[in-house]
This record gives structure tokens, C-alpha cells and sequence, in this order.
């Protein structure tokens, strides 16, 4: 699978008032009407029973620029917001990256078993984008378009 190249995207929801966030390369559109999203977060995920619980979340994809943000949110590490400039999104308050080419907003639409992740669909209420180059991931390394 890692010979399938994929954008990458930071998934965010909130706890409360803490942010929380993790790296997403399982991003994915699925239906124009109703208009739905979907992601694969693995079971063990620490992100996961926060999403559920708030019932959204937003998906910030990444510009070419953002590859240690990428980095940032798919490591082990606590304060993955430290230093990090973000705004609450005007409609669900979960957070919004600066620079992020596109922000999806999504009400939790559906969670359904995938082996050892779990696929959390999401219907969008909002979409905003400033558009820019996208970054990539392609066997285990981030990437960018060459032209
Ligand atoms: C480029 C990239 C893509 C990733 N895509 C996914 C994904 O689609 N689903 C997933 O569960 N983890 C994915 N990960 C791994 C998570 O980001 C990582 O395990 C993270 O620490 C999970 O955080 P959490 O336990 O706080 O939710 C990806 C990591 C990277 C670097």
C-alpha cells in the first residue's frame, strides 16, 4: 500500500477545551449526496474516543510547506499544539491549522468496524480553502509534486 501515494491531512476535534489531533493519510471523499468524508483511525488510536465523544471534526489538509506539521501530529508526542497557530472552526470549534490548503468540517456521520482501525465517516457542513500544492506521502516519506 505504501506504492499508493495519498495526501495528508491533520484530523482534529476537541476535548473540551484541549485540542487534539493526529496525522491522516486515509482522508478520503465518499459520497456528493448526502455530502460524506471518510477516515481510518487504527483502535488504539488516543484520538479516536475523542472524536466519537464529540461527535466532529475537521480535516485539515496539509500544503506542500507543512510536512513537520505532518510530522508533529503523527508522533507520539502530548503537546502537539504547542507553538502551533490554529483557530477554532465558526461552526463546529474544532481546530482549524493555519496554512492548511483546505479545511473540511464534519459532523460524525457513521463508525463502522475495520479490522484493527475503525472507519469514522462524516457528513461536512463546511468546506473552506486558500488552495496552494498539496503534500504527499509515498512509500514512508512525505513528498512533493515535481511540476
Ligand atoms: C503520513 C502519515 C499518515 C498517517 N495516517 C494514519 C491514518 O490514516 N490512520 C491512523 O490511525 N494513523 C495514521 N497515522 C499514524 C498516526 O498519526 C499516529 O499513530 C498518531 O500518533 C496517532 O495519534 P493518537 O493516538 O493521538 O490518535 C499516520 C501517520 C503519518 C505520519
Amino acid at each position: 500500500m505504501g506504492h499508493f501515494c495519498t495526501g495528508v491531512t491533520v484530523i482534529t476535534t476537541r476535548d473540551g477545551t484541549e485540542p487534539v489531533g493526529f496525522t491522516s493519510q486515509s482522508f478520503a471523499a465518499l459520497s456528493l449526496a448526502p455530502p460524506l468524508v471518510s477516515f481510518a483511525v487504527a483502535n488504539t488510536s488516543r484520538s479516536l474516543p475523542r472524536i466519537l465523544r464529540s461527535g466532529a471534526f475537521s480535516s485539515n489538509i496539509l500544503g506542500a510547506g507543512q510536512e513537520a506539521l505532518g510530522r508533529r501530529f503523527g508522533s507520539p508526542r502530548q503537546d502537539r499544539f504547542a507553538g502551533v497557530d490554529w483557530r477554532p472552526s465558526p461552526v463546529t470549534g474544532t481546530p482549524h491549522l493555519a496554512g492548511a490548503l483546505a479545511r473540511v468540517d464534519c459532523r460524525v456521520h457513521e463508525v463502522l468496524p475495520g479490522g484493527d482501525h475503525t472507519i469514522v465517516v462524516g457528513r461536512v457542513t463546511a468546506v473552506a480553502h486558500d488552495g496552494g500544492d498539496p503534500l504527499l506521502y509515498y512509500r514512508s516519506e512525505f513528498r512533493q509534486l515535481r511540476s
